[in-house]
């Protein structure tokens, strides 16, 4: 049960550290500060330092640091729980339940959940009836396969005001829970209908796929064409990525993720292979704009070539560009006017499409771009005020190495522009910087393979192997973690989708320490990393490491992983840690101290691991 943050707040305001250590050692007033021995290590004068206004104590000698919960934790060896109840009670303080409400809250949400689900399975078996051949003839015109409509549960609304509540109404399900989960209307004059009428039905999933609303589409020109569910206590429009459940695996896998206007195309695209999401009927959200990038570093925008098309994707750069970090953004695909991803791929097959995306233009050049066309930049004046145009807009980039970046390279673009440099640049002297001309950037060239960029490119490789051995370890002997789960929270991975396998792991196992390596193994494959999983347990790259292997011994796993993460992190986690302590110096706030901490303990942990290794 989550504790709400308010409660644990009170209890650290109300029974201070100092009142906690003084049970046991003699406490010595420092100005606003206490000292004692420290029962952490064998103390002989007191280095232990209390910190009540901050609500920490630190020892200088053996570096142990933590909160009033913490403290009563270690000292007397209870679990979190054990120690707030104990805690409560100093303080005369009742630990809160989960309430009534709450549970009855998350009752209704499931029973919700399985009334949306059970209307899509009927509406599943209507598109095979007779009722439904309409729709399903439909659907086999515009080219979906079998496979495809079942993978998608496609469906049928019948026209008819009443089918989906007769339905319902003989499994047992009322006509209000079919109100509240959005599939029935209740009009003014209390008559109910059905949501959904005369329609195919798209289901509409979260992001594990478990169906919240659905999208409807007339088969003529009626109106609206497509149609949504309202928004319920399940589904929230702006929250939700149309066939993100189907999608992400693949996206993951091959770092490829179309962001595309509508269902026909998303479902079009999938079945081409190329993994593809659309926003419902509105401009991408900042939540989706997040939810895309948890799963590829850069979605592809792939919007119309039509105005309407255009000023969504311009809106969707308008939205990623504050919310940019290192590695983060959005690519763009501008596709001919009135073409989209459902007609080309239908008409050329995947390839045609895969070609437009490698050559997907990055944000910048988007942002640039539209910034560039806006009007002629024929005068000084008006290239003045065009230059003056994009730096306005990098300017709301919150991130500030993002933006430096932006900045250098909007520079380079506006000095390659002047009119002097431009001749000079024909000379062929500034070839790294890329040029302008007719409102059309050329970047500078690529350079030849046995570059120091190329070069740089194999070093990340040689790094991924070895983060590949690195978590599969883990996962093989995940009870390595009790002894280096420090370390590797802070051996940040470069490689993303393996840093967030990392940050499962050890989620996982911290709220389940005695996991063994078949149960870590089924839970993150339950959490949807299978596909992950399996590529990392079958790389090749663990041919080269036996220790990474599940027949290896504890005692042989533990040293070459200690071995490895030395190797390859200790440098990083000693920048890191001198870093952390210039930091922690200066605001000696408890969540700086405990990561200075957390980073010191992670590093002695392979330090002392490799050289006991060294000796033997
Ligand atoms: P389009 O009109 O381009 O539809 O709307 P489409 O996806 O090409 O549909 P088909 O190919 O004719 O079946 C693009 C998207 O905008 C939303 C839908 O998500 C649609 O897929 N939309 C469109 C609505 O929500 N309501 C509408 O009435 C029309
Ligand atoms: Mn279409």
């Amino acid at each position: 049960m989550a504790l709400p943050q308010g409660f644990l707040d009170e209890l650290r305001d109300r029974v201070s550290v100092s009142s906690m250590v003084g049970r046991r050692h003699a406490l010595i007033r420092k100005g606003r500060e206490f000292v004692s021995l420290c029962p952490f290590h064998s103390d002989s004068k007191p280095s232990l330092n209390i910190v009540d206004d901050k609500g920490f104590y630190h020892c200088f000698a053996c570096g142990a640091h933590g909160d009033v919960i913490k403290f009563v934790m270690e000292t007397e060896g209870l679990s979190f729980m054990e120690a707030i109840e104990q805690l409560a009670g100093v303080a005369g303080m009742e630990v809160p339940k989960e309430t009534p409400e709450e549970r009855q809250r998350a009752e209704r949400t499931r029973s919700l959940q399985e009334v949306v689900d059970l209307a899509c399975r009927w509406y599943e078996r209507q598109l095979r009836t007779s009722i439904g051949d309409a729709g399903l003839r439909y659907l086999r015109e515009r080219g979906l396969t079998e496979e495809t409509i079942a993978r998608f549960r496609l469906g049928w609304a019948p026209d008819d005001r009443k089918a989906l509540q007769r339905a319902m109404k003989a499994e047992g399900v009322e006509v209000d829970i079919l109100v509240e989960a959005g599939l029935v209307k209740r009009y003014d004059d209390g008559e109910t209908g059905d949501y959904m009428r005369g329609r195919v039905l798209f289901p509409i999933t979260d992001r594990r796929g478990k169906v919240i609303a659905f999208g409807g589409r007339v088969l003529g020109d009626g109106q609206p064409k497509y149609l949504n569910s309202p928004d319920t206590p399940l589904f929230h429009k702006g929250r939700v990525l149309y066939g993100l459940a189907q999608a992400r695996e693949a996206a993951h896998k091959s770092g490829t993720l179309v962001v595309a206007e509508g269902y026909m195309d998303v479902i079009a695209l999938a079945q081409v292979g190329i993994p593809s999401v659309a926003p419902l009927g509105t401009a991408l959200t900042e939540d989706q704009i997040a939810e895309l990038w948890k799963v590829v570093p850069e979605p592809v925008v792939c919007f119309d070539g039509d105005t309407a098309g255009q000023r969504a994707a311009a809106r969707a750069c308008d939205r990623a560009l504050p919310m940019l970090t290192p590695g983060h953004s959005l690519r763009f695909i501008v596709l001919p006017e009135g073409e989209d991803p459902d007609s080309l791929t239908r008409r050329d097959g995947p390839s045609g499409f895969r070609r437009l995306l490698e050559a997907a233009e990055p944000l910048v050049d988007r942002l640039w771009a539209t910034e560039a066309t806006a009007g002629p930049v024929d005068t000084p004046e008006r290239r003045a005020d065009f230059w003056r145009r994009v730096r306005e807009r990098i300017r709301v980039i919150a991130d500030r190495t993002v933006q430096q970046s932006y900045s250098d390279e909007i520079e380079a673009r506006i000095e390659a522009m002047r009119p002097s440099r431009q001749n000079r640049s024909d000379g062929g002297r500034s070839a790294g910087r890329g040029t302008f001309r007719d409102g059309k950037w050329t970047p500078p060239p690529v350079e030849p393979p046995g570059s120091r960029a190329s070069r740089a490119r194999v070093d990340t490789a040689l790094g991924q192997r070895q983060q590949q051995i690195i978590l599969a370890t883990v996962i093989h002997h995940p009870g390595l973690l009790d002894e280096l789960g420090e370390t590797l929270a802070h051996l940040e991975l470069g490689d993303q989708f393996l840093d967030k396998l990392r940050r499962e792991i050890l989620e996982i196992t911290e709220a389940d320490p005695d996991l063994d390596a078949a149960g870590l193994t089924d839970h993150l494959k339950a959490l949807g990393y299978s596909d992950t999983v399996n590529g990392l347990l079958g790389a090749e790259a663990l041919s080269h490491a036996a220790f990474a292997r599940p027949s290896a011994t504890h005692s042989e796993a533990r040293a070459g992983l200690i071995e490895l993460v030395a190797r390859v992190g200790r440098g990083r986690l000693e920048r890191q840690l001198a870093e952390a302590r210039r930091i922690a110096e200066e605001s000696m706030t408890e969540a700086d101290m405990d990561r200075m901490m957390g980073l010191r303990k992670a590093l002695q942990q392979i330090t002392v691991g490799a050289s006991l290794e060294d000796a033997e």
